[in-house]
């Protein structure tokens, strides 16, 4: 099912569980939470105990995007804190396919991310294996950058792939994702569409969901 997903990088966290609400109440149904370790990308932002909190006051699904060199160590911790699914960054990890597994023997869906720099094709032996693949359209580390549109034609590779290999696994974006290019995305193959700065800077960001919500349901109608 196609999904808005709010990324609260951009939100106000002096007032996070109501920017929580706004979204939720615009129908999103997912929450990307963006974990950095100022090692992997040049930034810092929140760790297991923020998720915890989060988890108290949502039923979203959590969508924990880990920008960290030592995922194998932190999958669990994030997991335990209540994230839902967690993406680790194929440029991190050495041993991808051990820790994809170990993700999912937790008991959760696992995503790979791939940044701009990075073609599908370092994914091809995982491909089988991962729930979602995560395509960066910004280079990782900070939220209001512009989308990098060379990135979609990565989304139209992996949805062909996907439908060669006849695999069911989600295609999701993350950066620089706005009302107005909404509709190529989709058109694509993109499934979830994460979204920070557009909605978190908007003047309403439960009409902002609602609007992009929306908008991806009639480009769904004419995906190719
Ligand atoms: C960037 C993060 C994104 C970010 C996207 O490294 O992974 O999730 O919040 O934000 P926007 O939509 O503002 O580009
Ligand atoms: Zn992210």
């Amino acid at each position: 099912m196609i999904q808005i997903v709010p990324s609260i990088l951009s939100a106000d966290f002096a007032r996070l569980g109501e920017e929580i609400q706004r979204v939720e109440q615009g129908g999103a149904t997912m929450l990307h939470l963006d974990v950095m370790d100022g090692h992997f990308v040049p930034n810092l932002t929140i760790g297991p105990p923020v998720v915890k909190s989060i988890r108290k006051i949502t039923k979203m699904t959590l969508d924990v995007h880990l920008m960290i060199t030592d995922a194998d160590k932190y999958a669990p911790v994030f997991i335990e804190a209540g994230a839902d699914q967690v993406s680790v960054h194929q440029e991190a990890c050495p041993h991808l396919d051990g820790t994809i597994r170990a993700i999912q023997a937790e008991g959760v869906p696992a995503g790979v991310v791939l940044n701009p720099a990075t073609p599908v094709s370092a994914l091809e032996d995982v491909l089988y294996l991962v729930d979602y693949v995560l395509i960066m359209s910004v280079n990782p580390g900070f939220g209001g950058q512009k989308l990098i549109p060379r990135c979609l034609d990565k989304v139209r590779q992996l949805a062909r792939l996907r439908k060669e290999l006849g695999l069911k696994f989600a295609i999701e974006i993350d950066g620089g994702v706005n009302l107005d290019n909404i509709g190529d995305i989709v058109r694509a193959g993109c499934d979830w569409l994460v979204s920070g700065a557009s909605i978190f800077h908007s003047p309403d960001p439960a009409a902002t969901v609602a609007k992009m919500r929306a908008l991806a349901q009639e480009a769904m109608t004419i995906r190719v």
